[in-house]
């Protein structure tokens, strides 16, 4: 078992093992006191994980509740956070409660945006059971929701008090999803640390979860709210969101990613903007796993959501680029060389 220390505005620790989900009451009681705690998970991670989680808290002497609401991105939506918020108000939490987020990226940002928000602010925790999540969403605060106009539009910084990742959890998620958490770690390797490739093909999930974290850790206690070094975690995702907009949340976030990261790779290097090709290293890095990278729209449809890209200032972007494995900058690109940039990563 490893335990982390995230040095943010509210320090929390993470811990990360096998097995150590039925002591979550335990591990919670070392930060958390007695008190109301509201279970919010998706309508599928209920069916496995909510009972071994509820008895655990109960058992260490918190009064617990549920709020569960229909698995998946179609759900990140402003009516299920209104219904979150109520169901909470329903329940009486008040700001000494705690929110307990357990599933993946979805439940933890929406949970995390509705801690963020209920009363002002409550305390919540991230009980990841996504490989995705573990390496990456349930960690640095970023909480929010998709508006209709493109992904995460909405929002709060909100750090959890705790987190508590079991990556047994993973025995249960269906292939396609552990693809999602694969994406997101090679982003990690590709920015900071190519070496982490390896223990992704021979699926050492504990050695990527704790390199991923420890490295989220590092950017995040440097730049909390995302004004500079954190953008880099944001590799691949200019197109990756438009992707997934524009499939309708059809094509996952990690999908997305994999595939925005190739084309942002391949964009910058005909671009002149790198000298490194990245596109070699992250085809053979993801394509054993059977992802396709192919990105089936057409250069205006994605700029249109790309502009709501959250890197943009004024009339340029903060675009990652690659410049060997391991190592990504940021680099600056105005709005109508960023319709260039995307025609040549769309080009064959
Ligand atoms: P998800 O939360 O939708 O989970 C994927 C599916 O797996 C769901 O159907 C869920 O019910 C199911 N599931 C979860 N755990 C399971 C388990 N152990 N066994 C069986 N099924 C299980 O998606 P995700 O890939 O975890 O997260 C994607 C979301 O995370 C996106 O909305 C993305 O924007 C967000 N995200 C946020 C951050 C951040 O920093 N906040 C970072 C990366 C991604
Ligand atoms: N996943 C991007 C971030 O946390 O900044």
């Amino acid at each position: 078992m490893k335990r982390y220390t995230v040095t943010t505005s509210r320090p929390y620790d993470i811990l990360i093992g096998e097995s150590i989900l039925g002591n979550a009451g335990s591990y919670l009681r070392e930060c958390i006191d007695p008190c109301k705690i509201s279970i919010i998970t998706d309508s599928t991670v209920n069916g496995i994980y909510e009972q071994t989680v509820h008895r655990s808290l109960a058992e260490s002497g918190y009064d617990v509740t549920r709020i569960v609401f229909p698995a998946g991105e179609q759900s990140k939506t402003m009516s299920t956070y209104t219904n979150i918020l109520e169901s909470l108000a329903e329940e009486g939490l008040s700001r000494s409660d705690v929110i307990v987020a357990l599933g993946g990226g979805v439940v933890g940002d929406l949970s995390g945006f509705a801690a963020a928000t209920y009363l002002r602010g409550v305390r919540y925790v991230q009980i990841p059971t996504t490989y995705l999540a573990a390496v990456d969403s349930s960690v640095g605060g970023k909480t929010g929701l998709n508006l209709l106009y493109g992904k995460n539009l909405a929002g709060a910084f909100w750090q959890p008090s705790f987190v508590l990742c079991d990556y047994k959890t993973f025995e249960t998620l269906p292939a396609e999803e552990m693809l999602d958490g694969v994406a997101e770690a090679s982003k990690c390797a590709m920015l900071m640390e190519a070496s982490l490739l390896q223990y992704i093909r021979a699926r050492d999930y504990e050695r990527v979860i704790e390199r991923c974290v420890s490295i989220k850790k590092s950017i995040v206690e440097a730049d909390e709210r995302d004004t500079g070094i954190r953008q880099l975690l944001n590799f691949g995702h200019t197109i990756g969101h438009s992707i997934e907009k524009l499939s309708s949340y059809r094509i996952s976030h990690g999908l997305a990613v994999a595939k925005g990261m190739v084309f942002e790779s391949r964009a910058a290097y005909r671009m002149g903007l790198t000298s490194f090709d990245a596109t070699e290293t992250l085809t053979a890095a993801l394509e054993p796993f059977g992802f396709d990278l192919r990105v089936p729209y057409t250069t205006d449809e994605l700029y249109k959501y790309a502009l709501n890209d959250k890197k943009i200032k004024g009339d340029h972007i903060a675009m990652v680029i690659p410049e060997k494995p391991g190592r990504c900058v940021l680099q600056k690109i105005s709005l109508d060389d960023l319709h260039r940039f995307i025609e040549l990563g769309n080009e064959a």
